[in-house]
């Protein structure tokens, strides 16, 4: 991958909380244009904290990027707004379906067209779009938010943030309570937006095995620290990945009490990860 389609830079940062929680220690990571590039781990991992740190979320949460840089197609963000950030084509979509409750489906995804200054022609074919993509939110376009299914309702977190014409868009665990069929469906529908309209996607993810179906390529996230990266073809065939992350492997797994990497014992396997 050459550098001129790294799209996102992420070098060594640290991210402390409330001027004394240190949550991010160096971590690093690149997004080239036009794939999907997974971040996953555990919880409190920190993956919502990286993906806010790169959205520029972080100082409402009283969170600041103490050390290293943000670069974007080679410019450094950490000093921009969030609305700076979304000129640029970053849009972040939050853990937990944040939808307007009161808003119709329509109205919502409408509220995320507010950036835009390409006339309403232009957001009015972009909101056709996004129904192509979500047959679904068209179906309950007219239906109060509050009253549509968890599934519908992370389509209209996703969608909203397609109102914007994103180029790049920081997925935050679309999966969270949703039954195995609509994960898919929502996976499904990301990797259709990536390969036909080519947004780039960084996903936080828990949940390793629907991540790595679907990315290029992932970081995994441990105690804030980047212990292991690699193609997604490749992490999917990894021993320690199998054992820790997609429960399937490893014929000492122990009844699930050892789950993460830090508590492999062998060193060597360590060395092996950072060879
Ligand atoms: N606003 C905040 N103030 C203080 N500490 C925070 C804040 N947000 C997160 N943290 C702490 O930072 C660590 C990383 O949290 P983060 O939400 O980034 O993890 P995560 O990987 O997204 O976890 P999850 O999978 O549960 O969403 C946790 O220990 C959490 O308690
Ligand atoms: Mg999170």
């Amino acid at each position: 991958m050459s550098a001129a389609n790294i799209l996102l830079d992420v070098n060594g940062i640290e991210v402390i909380y409330n001027h004394v929680i240190l949550v991010l220690k160096g971590v690093s990571l690149q997004v080239p244009e036009g794939r999907i590039v997974a971040l996953m781990g555990g919880n409190g991992a920190g993956k919502t904290t990286t993906l806010r740190a790169v959205s520029n979320l972080l100082e409402s949460e009283r969170g600041a990027v103490t050390k290293g840089s943000i670069e974007l197609r080679g410019e450094r963000i950490e000093a921009l707004g969030t609305s700076e950030m979304v000129n640029r084509g970053v849009i972040q979509v939050m853990e937990g379906r944040h939808c307007f409750a009161h808003l119709t489906i329509e109205e919502n995804l409408m509220t995320g067209a507010y950036t835009r200054r390409d006339g309403k022609a232009a957001v009015a074919a972009t909101l056709d779009k996004v129904y192509t993509y979500f047959p679904r939110l068209k179906t309950r376009r007219t239906s109060q938010a509050a009253y549509t299914s968890g599934g519908e309702q992370q389509m209209c977190a996703i969608g909203r943030a397609l109102m914007a014409n994103p180029k790049m868009v920081l997925l935050d665990e679309p999966s969270m309570g949703l039954a195995p069929q609509i994960v898919e469906e929502v996976f499904e529908i990301v990797k259709d937006l990536n390969t036909r309209e080519g947004v780039t996607f960084l996903l936080a993810e828990q949940n390793t095995n629907m991540a790595l179906r679907y990315s290029d390529y992932g970081y995994i996230l441990e105690n804030g620290r980047i212990v292991m990266d690699g193609a997604a073809a490749s992490l999917r065939e990894n021993e320690d990945v199998k054992e820790f992350y997609l429960g399937t492997g490893g014929s000492e797994r122990g009844g699930g009490d050892r789950k993460s990497f830090k508590d492999a014992k062998s060193y060597k396997r360590r060395k092996r990860w950072l060879a």
